[in-house]
C-alpha cells in the first residue's frame, strides 16, 4: 500500500493540496435558482437535514456515508457471501478488524449509534455517569435514554475557538480524577474518549493524553471505551503533530490508540468510507456481556443489520485507512479552506481539524441571541445564497435538560463537511467565495424560532421559521451583487 503523505510542492510556491487519486465515476449536480432555494427552505423548516438533494448543490451536511468509495471497495462488494449465518464476508471483516484495529472479538452493529445503544444497554443504569472528552449527539441521547448522565472533561483550551493548540480533544486528567472521586468509581461504568472530537470542530487527542487517561482508568479499575468513528484522521494528525510518532506508520499509530482501550466502537459510515458499524475488544468477558444484545437489536452475529456487500466494503475500507495518501485528503482540503477563511478574518475553528470546516457563528452573528439559534440561521442563510448544505452544530443540536429547559451550546458552529475524495478544489473555492460574501452581509441575517420540536434528537426533523423577513432581504442583496448568476 502506498505511503505517500508528503505534500507535493508547487513551483509557484502556492500551498495546494494535490489529489493522489483520479475520479472515475461522477454524479451530476444541480445548482437551482435562489428563488427555488428559498422555497426549499420554507418546505424544509429552515433545517438543512430536511432539504432534498434535488435542491442541494454541494452536500456538506456530513461525511457520514458520503465519503467516496474506492474501486477496490466497490469490487469487493460484488463478491460478498450472502448468508444469514457464517458468512465469509464477516470473516473478512473480522480479519480486517484484527489486522487494522488489533482486536480479535468483533460484534457487528448497523451503524455507530447502534453500537452506542448496545454499550449503553449493557452498562448504563439509572445514576451512571460517563466521563468523556466531549459528547456526541447520539452518544448522549443513548446514555440519557438509559437513565445515565455524562460529564465533559476537556481542558479550557478546547473552548478557545481561535487557537493553535494541536490537541484540543485531550481529556483533562485532573478533572477526570476529580469526577471519579465525586461520583465514585462504582457509578462510572466506563470512560469514553472520542477520536477527533466531533462537536468541538473535529479536534484530535494525543496518544500521550490517552495513555494518561488509561493510567487513571487502571487506577480506579474502570473500562476505557474508544469511539473510533474518526480514528483514521486522529491518527494522521498524531503523526503530524505529536513528535514521538512522526516516523510511525498509520498502522502503528492506530494500534497504539486502540491498544489502550478495552472496548472500541465505530461508525463505519465514517471510519471506512462505507456504511455500518461495529464493536470490538480483546476482552472475552466484555465480548460475552455484549454478545446477546446483537441478535436482539441488530441481527445475527455475522451480519448485525448490515448487508454483506457493505461488510465487504468495510473490510477493504479499514485497510485503506492505513494509506496516508487517502486519509490525508479530507484534512488537507479542510486546512486549505480554514486557512483561506482565516486569512480573510472570517472566524473559523483553528487549528483546522477533521471532518469539515467549522465556521464560528457565535462570533459572526453576535447580533443574533442564542435563543434565536444563530448557527441554525447561518446554516439556512448559507444554503440560501450558495446552494451548499452544511449542518448546524449549535443550540438546535443540543438537547433540553431533564426539566425541559433549553441548554445553550458552548459553540454555535456551521459545519461544512468535506467528505473524503468527493469535491474538487474549485468547488472548495466556490464555498470560500460565497462564505466571504455572506460574512460581509452578515448583518442581514436574522434569527429563527421552532415551529415543531421533536422530543429526542430534535435537530434531525425539527422545523423552524425566520422571525422576520430577513431571507427576502438577503435575496435582494444577492441579486444586487450577483445579477442573474445562480
Ligand atoms: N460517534 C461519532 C464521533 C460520530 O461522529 C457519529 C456520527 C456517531 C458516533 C454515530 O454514528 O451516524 O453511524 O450512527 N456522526 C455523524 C455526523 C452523524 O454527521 O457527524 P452513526
Amino acid at each position: 500500500m502506498s505511503n505517500q503523505s508528503e505534500k507535493i510542492k508547487f513551483y509557484s510556491g502556492e500551498d495546494i493540496p494535490l489529489e493522489l487519486h483520479k475520479v472515475r465515476v461522477v454524479q451530476k449536480l444541480h445548482l437551482v435558482p435562489i428563488e427555488r432555494r428559498l422555497e426549499a427552505l420554507n418546505e424544509g423548516g429552515y433545517n438543512t437535514f430536511r432539504l432534498s438533494t434535488n435542491d442541494v448543490f454541494l452536500d456538506m451536511l456530513t461525511d457520514s456515508g458520503t465519503n467516496a468509495m474506492s474501486d477496490k471497495q466497490l469490487g469487493a462488494m460484488m463478491i460478498a457471501d450472502d448468508a444469514y449465518a457464517g458468512s465469509q464476508s464477516f470473516v473478512r471483516f473480522q480479519k480486517a478488524v484484527e489486522d487494522v484495529l488489533g482486536k480479535k472479538y468483533l460484534l457487528p452493529a448497523h451503524q455507530g449509534r447502534a453500537a452506542e445503544n448496545i454499550i449503553s444497554n449493557a452498562y448504563i443504569r439509572k445514576g451512571s455517569i460517563v466521563p468523556m472528552n466531549y459528547h456526541f449527539t447520539t452518544t448522549m441521547a443513548h446514555i440519557t435514554q438509559y437513565g445515565g448522565g455524562i460529564e465533559e472533561l476537556l481542558y479550557d483550551e478546547a473552548y478557545v475557538i481561535n487557537s493553535k493548540h494541536p490537541f484540543k480533544g485531550n481529556m483533562n486528567i485532573e478533572k477526570l480524577e476529580n469526577c471519579i472521586q465525586r461520583h465514585g468509581a462504582k457509578n462510572i461504568p466506563y470512560i469514553r474518549m472520542e477520536a477527533s472530537t466531533n462537536l468541538i470542530g473535529g479536534q484530535p487527542f494525543s496518544i500521550q493524553n490517552l495513555r494518561d487517561v488509561r493510567a487513571i482508568a487502571d487506577k480506579y479499575k474502570i473500562r476505557l471505551v474508544l469511539d473510533a468513528s474518526l480514528l483514521g484522521e486522529n491518527a494522521w494528525l498524531v503523526k503530524q503533530r505529536e513528535d514521538e510518532f512522526k516516523n510511525s506508520s498509520m498502522g502503528e499509530i492506530i494500534q497504539a490508540m486502540t491498544g489502550l482501550a478495552d472496548l472500541v466502537y465505530f461508525s463505519a459510515r465514517k471510519l471506512s468510507s462505507s456504511r455500518g458499524g461495529g464493536i470490538c475488544t480483546n476482552d472475552h468477558e466484555i465480548y460475552k456481556e455484549l454478545e446477546p444484545l446483537i441478535p436482539l437489536f441488530e441481527g445475527f452475529l455475522t451480519y448485525g443489520g448490515m448487508s454483506v456487500r457493505e461488510i465487504e466494503a468495510i473490510a477493504v475500507g479499514l485497510y485503506e485507512t492505513l494509506d496516508e495518501s487517502m486519509i490525508c485528503q479530507s484534512p488537507q482540503y479542510i486546512e486549505y479552506l480554514v486557512n483561506a477563511l482565516d486569512a480573510k478574518g472570517i472566524p473559523v475553528v483553528t487549528p483546522a481539524g477533521v471532518l469539515g470546516c467549522h465556521v464560528n457563528v457565535m462570533e459572526i452573528c453576535k447580533h443574533i441571541p442564542q435563543t434565536q439559534y444563530p448557527a441554525g440561521a447561518f446554516a439556512a442563510a448559507f444554503y440560501l445564497i450558495s446552494g451548499v448544505r452544511g449542518m448546524e452544530r449549535g443550540s438546535v443540536s443540543n438537547q433540553r435538560d431533564e426539566y425541559g429547559n433549553e441548554t445553550y451550546a458552548d459553540m454555535e458552529l456551521l459545519r461544512l463537511a468535506i467528505p473524503r475524495r468527493v469535491f474538487t478544489l474549485s468547488q472548495i473555492k466556490y464555498v470560500e467565495d460565497r462564505l466571504t460574501w455572506l460574512y460581509e452581509n452578515r448583518e442581514l441575517i436574522g434569527g429563527l424560532r421552532f415551529t415543531y420540536e421533536p422530543p429526542v434528537l430534535r435537530f434531525f426533523m425539527g422545523g423552524l421559521e425566520p422571525i422576520s423577513d430577513w431571507p427576502q432581504k438577503l435575496i435582494a442583496k444577492f441579486k444586487e451583487d450577483f445579477g442573474d448568476s445562480l
